[in-house]
């Protein structure tokens, strides 16, 4: 008997965390697995599935232009209702701290099906940041009764708490797929030349700094200093700037009307993984609020500055590769100029490091889902 497990993801972060475990859960005899795409995202969600060559069973297509957050979590629990009552699974798969993985998880809970949680454990303890990820992810915890904790020190978080759930350390399962993303570029010079020409003004000659922005923490104030910042970077000419910038209007409008007509400054529409991936490893540097880059970027041996304050991924930060800069516009000004004006600083901030996972993350995520034994991932960070 397979056990019938239910994905449920809609953002652009989750497609790209779920795929890998999406292909093991396929190629698996005991599990039956079905896939639900609530279509929180829609553009940045289907450059993913179509990448991973995903076909969703269910697609509920919930985005709307400018949603508001109760707007889209009441969409999302009345529809989610009726693909769990049709699908009657054993168990849901959400990951990480989106409104989708909160949502489907209370509308799982309220049918009383067993909900796993990929990503666990991740906190910065601070309700506000990041708003509201902080508490999605908390929330899922206290009604998961399986666990997917990256990394030991996401475990140790979990321990804090009250949660009645098993927690199993398995690894991210974004560093799960290299031969579709890093690796598949390496080894292939007509991908790498055509990926190259889609962005023929960037100057292979010139340090790169790559820019993404889009938590709503940040949004007003944030924003406005951040692109401040870039702009006075601009004016000093020694770096050129790209910036895939997110499709929400929030962050389109305040980008678009401070930073559209400055020189050295591109901003792009967002990138499939396989185009950001490229432009990753073209990066001298990288300036993002964004949680999936942390993780990506160290494994490329990539700087990165975090644009927040605190984040819920210290295993980077603790390995050196990773630095806090939050958003004041000097800050964010001195900490960029300071590698970019030192090219020895930065070749001793970028060293390639793997904190996060060791590829195996998905075979021990459906291990633990068909009772199999598996070792826990442990970190070369650990001890
Ligand atoms: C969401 C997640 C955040 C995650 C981020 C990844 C919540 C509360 N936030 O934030 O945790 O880090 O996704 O990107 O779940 N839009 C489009 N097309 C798209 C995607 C977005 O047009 O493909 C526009 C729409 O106008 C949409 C808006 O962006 O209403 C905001 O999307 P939403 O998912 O609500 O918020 P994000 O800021 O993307
Ligand atoms: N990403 C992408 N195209 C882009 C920008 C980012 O494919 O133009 C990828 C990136 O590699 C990472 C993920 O999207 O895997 C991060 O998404 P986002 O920053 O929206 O969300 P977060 O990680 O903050 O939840």
């Amino acid at each position: 008997m397979s056990t019938k497990v239910l994905s449920i993801f809609g953002t652009r972060p989750e497609a790209i965390k779920m795929a890998p475990l999406i292909k093991q859960m396929e190629a698996d005899a005991g599990i039956d697995s079905v896939v639900c795409v609530t279509g929180q995202h829609q553009q940045m969600l289907d450059q993913v599935l179509e990448l991973f060559a995903i076909e969703p069973d269910h697609n509920l297509a919930v985005m709307t232009a400018n949603q508001t957050l109760n707007g889209l979590a009441s969409r999302l629990i009345a529809s989610l209702d009726e693909v769990l009552a049709s699908v009657q699974p054993d168990r849901v798969l959400v990951h990480g701290d989106t409104t989708t993985a909160s949502a489907a998880a209370l509308a799982a809970f309220h049918r009383r099906i067993p909900i796993g949680h990929v990503e666990a454990g991740l906190r910065t303890r601070d309700l506000a940041q990041p708003w509201p990820e902080e508490m999605n992810r908390r929330v899922v915890d206290v009604m998961s009764d399986l666990m997917f904790a990256p990394t030991p020190s996401s475990k140790e978080r979990l321990a804090e708490e009250t949660l009645q759930g098993r927690v199993v350390v398995t690894g991210n399962t974004v560093i799960d797929a290299p031969n579709l993303t890093p690796a598949r570029i390496d080894s292939d010079p007509a991908l790498r030349a055509s990926l190259d020409a889609r962005l023929p003004f960037i100057d292979g000659t010139r340090p790169m700094l790559l820019v993404t922005g889009h938590r709503r923490e940040s949004f007003g104030t944030g924003f406005a200093n951040i692109c401040a910042a870039l702009g006075d970077l601009a004016e000093l000419g020694t770096v050129q700037i790209v910036y895939p910038v997110h499709l929400n209007p929030n962050v389109r409008g305040p980008v678009q009307a401070s930073l559209g007509a400055r020189r050295n400054v591109h901003l792009i529409d967002p990138l499939d993984y396989l185009g950001f991936v490229r432009l990753m490893q073209r990066a001298s540097l990288i300036l993002t609020d964004s949680g999936g880059v942390q993780e990506e970027a160290p494994a490329l041996g990539k700087p990165v500055l975090v644009m927040r304050d605190v984040t819920e991924r210290p295993e980077a930060v603790a390995a050196g590769t990773v630095r806090l800069v939050g958003t004041q516009r000097e800050a964010i000004v001195r900490a960029v100029s300071a590698l970019v004006d030192d090219p020895r600083e930065r070749e001793r901030f970028a060293h390639r490091v793997n904190p996060y996972g060791d590829g195996e993350a998905s075979r021990r995520i459906v291990a633990a889902l068909t009772g199999r034994p598996f070792d826990e991932f442990a970190s070369e960070l650990a001890g």
